[in-house]
C-alpha cells in the first residue's frame, strides 16, 4: 500500500464524529467508569483540593493520602480532561447526580440533551467552582443575589441572572436572556469542575423524565452506553435537586424551583420570598389557565414511576385508613402494590413494596430516600402505588413538589 492509499483510508475527524454519534445513540459507546470515594473518606482532607488552582495536587506533602486516594486524584484528572475535550461526564454533586460538560461548547451541550433525551427548550444550570468564574457568565448581580451566594454558597442554591452575551452556548439557556448559575457544596465536585477549567452545564444525570440519580448506579442504569464517563463518589446528601431562584432588584426573591435550601432560610437572608404562581397552583388540580412556570423545566412530568401513583394528604388517622384500603383494593384486582410511607405508619401496611420515608418529623430523610424509593417501585414492577403526603413547611416543599410531580398531580385529600 503506498503512503497515498493510506491517507485516503484514515477515517476523518467528522467520521468518527458520527461514529461516536452513532454508538451514544444506540447505548453503546465506551462509557468510563472511575470510583473517586476515596476521596471522601477523609472529609478533613478535601481541605488540601485547592479549588482555585487548575490543577488538583494534595496540598501538604506530609499529609498525602493512601494510594486509594492518589489513584482517586488521577481519576478526577482524567474525567476533567474529558470535559476540557467537549466530552459529557456525569459526576455526584450534593443534591443528585448531575451531567456535565463544557457550557461553551454547544457540541458538548447538544451531546447532553441528546444523552438525556431532554427537551431543548428546557436550559441547564451552569456549574462553577470559584466566584471568579461568575463575572464570565453573567452582567449584573444586584444587592439580594450577592447576599444569598454569600450565606447559601457553595450549596444547594442555584440564582437565574443576566447572561453575558457569547459566554455560554446559546444551547444552554434556551433563548434565554437569563442564565441559572451554582455552585456545588461536594468534595468531588468542586475539584472536577476547577480542574476542567470551564463552566460545566450540568443537568441531573438521569434519562429525562426518570427520577434524578442520587447514586453512580442510578446514572449507570440510565445513561451507560451514551456519555463519556460516570465518577462515583457515592451517594449524595440532600436527595432533591438544588433552589432556582431569581432575584429581583426590589429585594424580593422568587423561588421558581424548591429544593435543597428552603424558604425559611432565604427568609433569613432576604426581605421578601415569595414562590412562582405556576407552582402554587400544583396540586389544586392546576388547569390550562395557570399561568407558565418562570423556570421552564417544571411544565414537564418529572420523576414518574411505571405505575400508577397517587399522593395522599389529610390527617395521618385519615391518611393511614384511605392508604390501607386503596392497597387491600388494588391488591384484589391484582395489581401489584408499592406504598411510600412516613415510619410511624410504614410497618401497618401490607402492599408487595413497602418503602419508609423516615420519620415525618425529619425530612432530610424523606428527600434523601425518595427517588431510590421511586425508582425500586419500577425495579418492583409496581402497578399501583400510593404515597403518603408530607408537611409543605422545610424541605417537605421540595419533596411534596417531586412528589406531585411524579404522581402527574393526583392528589387526594382525605379526612
Ligand atoms: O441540584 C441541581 O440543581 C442539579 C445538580 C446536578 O446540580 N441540577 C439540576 O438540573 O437539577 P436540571 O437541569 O435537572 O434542572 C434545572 C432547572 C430546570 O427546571 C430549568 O428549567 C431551570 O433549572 N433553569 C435553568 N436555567 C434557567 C433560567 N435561565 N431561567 C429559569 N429557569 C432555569
Ligand atoms: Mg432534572
Amino acid at each position: 500500500m503506498t503512503r497515498e492509499h493510506e491517507k485516503i483510508q484514515q477515517p476523518s475527524l467528522e467520521d468518527k464524529r458520527d461514529d461516536a454519534a452513532l454508538e451514544r445513540a444506540k447505548g453503546e459507546y465506551n462509557t468510563a467508569f472511575w470510583d473517586v470515594s476515596a476521596l471522601l473518606h477523609e472529609q478533613s482532607e478535601a481541605e488540601n483540593i485547592d479549588v482555585n488552582v487548575q490543577e488538583i495536587s494534595p496540598v501538604s506533602d506530609a499529609k498525602k493520602g493512601s494510594a486509594a486516594r492518589e489513584a482517586a486524584l488521577a481519576d478526577l484528572q482524567a474525567a476533567a480532561a474529558c470535559l476540557r475535550q467537549g466530552e459529557t461526564v456525569a459526576f455526584p454533586t450534593e443534591t443528585v447526580y448531575g451531567l456535565g460538560a463544557d457550557a461553551r461548547s454547544t457540541e458538548a451541550v447538544e451531546a447532553v440533551f441528546a444523552a438525556k433525551g431532554r427537551p431543548s427548550d428546557n436550559p441547564l444550570i451552569v456549574h462553577i467552582a470559584h466566584r471568579d468564574q461568575l463575572h464570565e457568565l453573567v452582567t449584573e448581580v444586584n444587592a439580594t443575589a450577592e447576599a444569598l451566594m454569600a450565606a447559601f454558597w457553595p450549596g444547594p442554591l442555584t440564582l437565574v441572572l443576566p447572561v453575558r452575551p457569547g459566554a455560554v452556548s446559546p444551547r444552554v439557556t434556551a433563548g434565554l436572556d437569563t442564565v441559572a448559575v451554582r455552585m456545588p457544596d461536594h468534595p468531588v465536585a468542586l475539584p472536577l469542575i476547577a480542574a476542567a477549567a470551564c463552566p460545566v452545564a450540568a443537568p441531573s444525570a438521569n434519562r429525562s423524565g426518570r427520577p434524578s440519580p442520587t447514586l453512580a448506579a442510578h446514572v449507570r442504569e440510565d445513561l451507560d452506553g451514551r456519555i463519556g464517563g460516570i465518577v462515583d463518589g457515592g451517594p449524595t446528601g440532600v436527595g432533591v435537586e438544588s433552589t432556582v431562584v431569581q432575584a429581583g432588584d426590589d429585594g424580593t426573591v422568587t423561588i421558581l424551583r424548591p429544593g435543597g435550601i428552603t424558604a425559611e432560610q432565604l427568609s433569613a437572608v432576604a426581605a421578601r420570598v415569595a414562590t412562582d404562581p405556576a407552582l402554587l397552583a400544583e396540586g389544586s388540580g392546576g388547569d390550562s389557565t395557570s399561568p407558565a412556570p418562570r423556570s421552564p423545566g417544571m411544565k414537564y412530568t418529572h420523576y414518574a414511576p411505571e405505575g400508577a401513583l397517587c399522593v395522599v394528604e389529610g390527617p395521618p388517622a385519615a391518611v393511614a385508613a384511605w392508604t390501607r384500603a386503596a392497597l387491600a383494593e388494588a391488591a384484589q384486582r391484582g395489581e401489584r402494590t408499592a406504598v411510600l410511607a412516613f415510619a410511624e405508619h410504614a410497618e401497618q401496611y401490607r402492599a408487595d413494596a413497602v418503602f419508609s420515608l423516615g420519620d415525618a418529623s425529619e425530612l432530610q430523610e424523606a428527600a434523601r430516600r425518595l427517588y431510590a424509593a421511586l425508582r425500586s417501585c419500577d425495579e418492583q414492577g409496581a402497578t399501583y402505588i400510593v404515597a403518603e403526603a408530607c408537611s409543605r413547611e422545610g424541605l417537605g416543599a421540595a419533596v411534596m413538589n417531586r412528589l406531585l410531580k411524579a404522581a402527574g398531580n393526583q392528589l387526594i385529600q382525605v379526612g
